[in-house]
């Protein structure tokens, strides 16, 4: 494993904007990137506004004709050599996000092998990207697809090298360059990974933008050369980055967030509850909680409820909540003080609506004492409470008892949200009408978080629009054109007859 100090010491001092394949001097003001356990400052980072915004945008739009003529061999090339840096560089990667993020090396580690992946999944699909094509009368109909231009892409902290691979990958596959604003609470990894680019991709392709999201984001949502908009974070921001969109009548994808229902049927043996309690544990608790596809809201039937939920609190007690550079499964911290005050609210408004199965407190770590810990926390509650309603973004799940299916499958579907759903039976047919019923994206049967590289990721309702992760992505950032060949020019169907 990487020293934490080795990490350090490989970090530059202050990070400038990544424009043109180096990193600018600083000109402005800068935030610091600190460890989110300890409070250490890691590095000075640049607080870009519309200056920097500007020459990436016009350094990408001045790289576009060049990518955009290249061989989808070539651009899978650069991706296929991004892919291998990543992963050489994964242990210092891995690292840093812990100390930036606060989130467990064993994650961290994870994401990186996701992001590496992305590059990969993107470098074939770029092969096989055709349009169609048939024959018409005396000639022949070619659909083309064809890149936008600059993408102008906003990132948020908490799988900050997942999120930029979805980004980067399929925009720069279909022949698209980039400008990447990463969250000012996770720009690190990012910033580093303009490191590796560089020796990649030619100057220009992509570029990152650090910054403060109504800074250099609202400026580059507004820059009139973007041609295509993606966004990743709260539903809030989504809404405000579509107006954006629709002010320049450009296409925004948009991914945000979910309160995904994790459902567990009848006709479970005792046998079998316990890898079904592991796997809630885990969507639950993964990424500390903070991930938009968590499956918070968990729908226990009455007939196996007491059984379960005595094994689930064991469970979720289990957990070792300690620093995060340790490198068992465990819970690190919270990505800030913000989202610790999130929580700590949250969980107040549970114990109000709510009865409380476990956790509930902020734990201390030893030498870790500006992270947000919190235990791994359970609520019994009813799906109209506010913790079984509303996106929290922390180690906190609300347990609902169900018996009536269509009681279930109404109050499953009852909330703003529909980016995924878990569900746990033997029994096929009760599978596979409640997986056509559930709104939601994705409907993982017998295992949470079964996300292969080109399944489709996106949401339904107020989750997102477009999907990303599959071979779709590379038409959300690519036009059709229909181009048609003639062998003889025909007249025209109302020239005059004389
Ligand atoms: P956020 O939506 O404010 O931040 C996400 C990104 O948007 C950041 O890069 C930020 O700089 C940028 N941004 C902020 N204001 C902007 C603007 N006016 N124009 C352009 N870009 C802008 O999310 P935040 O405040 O960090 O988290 C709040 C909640 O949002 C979380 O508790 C969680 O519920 C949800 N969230 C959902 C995520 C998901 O994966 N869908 C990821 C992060 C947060
Ligand atoms: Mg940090």
């Amino acid at each position: 494993m990487t020293d934490v100090s080795i990490v350090e010491r490989s970090l530059s001092a202050s990070y400038g904007a990544f424009i043109d394949n180096a990193f600018r001097p600083i000109s402005g003001a800068t935030f610091p990137a600190r460890n989110a356990a300890t409070g250490a400052h890691l590095a000075d980072i640049a607080r870009c506004g519309a200056a920097e915004i500007d020459a990436a945008v016009a350094s990408a739009k001045a790289a576009f004709p060049g990518w955009r003529a290249k061989t989808p061999e070539d651009r899978a090339a650069c991706l296929n050599r991004l892919a291998d840096a990543v992963e050489r560089e994964t242990p210092r990667l891995m690292m840093l996000d812990t100390l930036d993020i606060g989130r467990g090396l064993w994650e961290t580690g994870i994401d990186h092998a996701i992001a590496a992946q992305q590059y990969r999944y993107f470098a074939a699909a770029a092969l096989t990207h055709e349009g169609w094509n048939r024959p018409i009368a005396d000639g022949f109909l070619i659909a083309r697809r064809e890149p936008y231009g600059v993408c102008g892409q906003i990132i948020p902290w908490n799988v900050p090298a997942i999120m930029a691979a979805f980004k980067i990958a399929p925009a720069v596959a279909a022949g698209n360059t980039v400008v990447l604003k990463p969250d000012e609470n996770a720009s690190l990894s990012t910033l580093e990974l303009g490191k590796l680019i560089a020796g990649i991709f030619p100057p220009g392709v992509i570029n990152i933008v650090p910054g403060f999201g109504d800074e250099a984001g609202a400026a580059l949502t507004a820059h009139p050369d973007v041609a295509k908009l993606a966004f990743t974070g709260s539903g809030e921001i989504g809404r405000i980055v579509s107006l954006a969109g629709a002010n320049r009548l450009v296409p925004v994808s948009l991914e945000l967030g979910g309160k995904s229902p994790n459902i567990v049927f009848p006709d479970i043996a005792p046998a079998e509850i316990d890898a079904i309690v592991d796997n809630v544990t885990f969507a639950s608790m993964y990424c500390n909680g903070q991930s938009c596809l968590a499956g918070t809201r968990l729908f226990l039937h009455d007939a196996i409820y007491d059984d379960f939920m005595e094994r689930l609190v064991a469970s979720m007690r289990r957990i070792r909540v300690a620093d995060p550079t340790n490198p068992f499964p465990l819970l690190g911290c919270l990505v800030s003080e913000k989202q610790g005050r999130r929580v700590q609210d949250y969980i107040a408004i549970g114990a109000a609506q709510g009865s409380l199965a476990t956790g509930g407190a902020r734990a201390e770590v030893a030498d870790c004492g500006a992270g947000w810990f919190f235990e791994p926390t359970v609520f019994e509650t009813t799906n109209d409470s506010r913790i079984a309603q509303e996106e929290i973004f922390g180690p906190v799940l609300s347990v609902i008892r169900w018996s009536d299916t269509e009681t279930m499958i109404r109050e499953a579907n009852g909330v703003r949200y529909g980016l995924a759903a878990g569900l746990y039976t033997n029994d096929l047919k009760a599978a596979w009408d409640t997986a056509e019923r559930l709104e939601a994206g994705n409907v993982w049967i017998n295992n949470y978080f079964n996300l292969a590289a080109g399944s489709p990721f996106g949401g339904f309702k107020e989750s997102g629009i477009g999907s990303e992760f599959c071979h779709e992505t590379l038409n959300m950032y690519t036009h059709p054109k229909a181009v048609t060949i003639q062998t003889r020019v025909k007249p025209a169907w109302f020239a005059p007859k004389i």
